[in-house]
């Protein structure tokens, strides 16, 4: 019996390799000439270190989360009770390694970056996998609104050099300890006065996790929260100030962002700004990369009171934005001509000879296909319009010209056929 692979895991085949080095080499390209350095960390963790950091009432934690028990559960590391996880995100790990090798006592300020698997288990679709890849940077150590923006700098720059002029910019910032614990009263007092209106599962968190619903995409939450409070409204003037530098620097460096004060991402450590690049290009996961600031992390894994930004991106959406992009780009014969019956294929084929000597890109086949079978062929050629001609409509002087794009088809003479096919500057 053939053996599979798990849902939601994919190979990664030689034919797609190619564009994920290139993803890699000019990540590393940019990262380096913002002087972040690679960290490499373990795929496995302590389930309590996820857990912990992400926070207990998100979904990563409650539902999507590969746990197991280890085997060996005498040794200290895995005394009774310890579980161990699949690494879901990497800001954790990395803090944690921060911690534990003490990287702040020689220099608190550490940028670092990480490419790797990841696991959540999700229902898998377009852009959702349960065994992801996340290219990641984590600046360590410094508080300041300049190196948020040199992370979206760095993003943007990065997606510049790939050729993705698409992901826009959204950003929105959470407040912090000061401000925050009052938008949440603010905010739960709003959605207490409409919770009948909200879904079982924002029901249940609302008390632990209010903002979640502002993020809820079940029709009757987004109803019940269109006129919440927000967050962008509520916050300190340290945090104002902080997110007004934020955005300063944004626009003194042309990168175009969307205010989006309902953005409240997936994990619960962050604070201050936050933000996501998202495409209209994928559907429902449109998010390539996200992330934002986390300056309580470091000292609730055990370190100092050390500030942190970063983000991640997701290697298969980039991947599938840029296969998009070239396909866009390589649009292939401008004109396939399609024929049935011999009779055609003699009228076609000098007439296919006269085009390319005009230098257009022309293309036939010259064994007998079905209709069917040529279309198909038009359509994997990326072909711009067919031209179809069959023997019925050569009696009758008259050929078919289908645009592959819209779709659309109109007759056309054949008088003169060569001079308006050229003159229509096809492709
Ligand atoms: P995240 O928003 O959970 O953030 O994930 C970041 C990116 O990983 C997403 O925008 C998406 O492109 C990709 N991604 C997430 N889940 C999947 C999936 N199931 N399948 C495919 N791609 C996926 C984090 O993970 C934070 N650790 C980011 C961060 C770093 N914040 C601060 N530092």
């Amino acid at each position: 019996m053939k053996i599979t692979s798990i849902k939601g895991f994919s190979d990664i085949l030689p034919e797609e390799v190619g564009t994920w080095q290139q993803v890699e080499a000019v990540a590393r390209r940019v990262f380096t000439a913002y002087n972040f350095a690679e960290i490499r960390i373990p795929i496995v963790e302590k389930t309590e270190l996820f857990s912990r950091s992400i926070g207990e009432t998100t979904d990563i934690v409650e539902k999507e989360m590969y746990t197991f028990a280890d085997r060996d559960s005498r040794s200290a590391d895995h005394a009774e009770g310890t579980k161990l996880t699949l690494r879901p995100e990497g800001t954790a790990g990395v803090v944690r390694a921060y911690v534990e090798a003490e990287m702040y006592k020689v220099e608190p300020a550490r940028k670092l970056y990480y490419m790797g698997p990841m696991f959540r288990r999700e229902r898998p679709q377009k852009g959702r996998m349960r065994q992801f890849h996340q290219i990641g940077a984590e600046a360590l150590g410094r508080g300041d609104p300049f190196i948020d923006a040199e992370v979206l700098l760095l993003l943007n720059d990065f997606f510049e050099s790939l050729g993705l002029t698409e992901p826009t910019l959204q950003l929105n910032s959470l407040g912090d300890a000061e401000c925050r614990p009052q938008y949440r009263e603010k905010l739960l007092a709003f959605l207490k006065a409409r919770e009948e209106s909200l879904c079982a599962n924002c029901r249940r968190r609302i008390d632990r996790n209010p903002l979640r619903a502002l993020d809820c995409k079940e029709s009757g939450c987004i109803e019940a929260t269109k006129d919440a409070p927000s967050i962008l409204e509520s916050l300190c003037v340290n945090c104002r100030d902080h997110f007004g530098t934020v955005q300063r620097l944004l626009r003194e460096t042309n990168v175009k962002y969307t205010l989006n004060p309902r953005m409240v991402r997936g994990l619960d450590y962050y604070c201050r700004t936050t933000f996501e690049w998202t495409t209209a290009q994928l559907g429902s996961q449109s998010a390539i990369a996200a992330g934002g600031r986390y300056d309580g992390l470091v000292e609730q894994l055990g370190g100092p009171a050390i500030p942190g930004v970063g983000f991640a991106m997701g290697v298969e959406r980039l991947t599938m934005l840029l296969k998009m992009q070239e396909s866009a780009a390589n649009t292939g014969p401008s004109l396939y001509v399609v024929w049935v019956g011999e009779q055609a294929r003699d009228w076609a084929f000098p007439l296919v000879h006269r085009l390319r000597k005009n230098n257009l890109n022309v293309e036939m086949e010259g064994e007998a296909r079905s209709l069917k079978s040529q279309m198909r062929r038009a359509d994997k050629f990326n072909a711009v319009s067919v031209l179809i001609v069959g023997d019925d409509e050569l009696a009758k002087g008259k050929a078919l010209l289908r645009d592959m794009t819209s779709k659309r088809q109109e007759e056309i003479g054949l008088d003169g056929i060569e001079a308006e096919l050229l003159a229509r500057k096809i492709g």
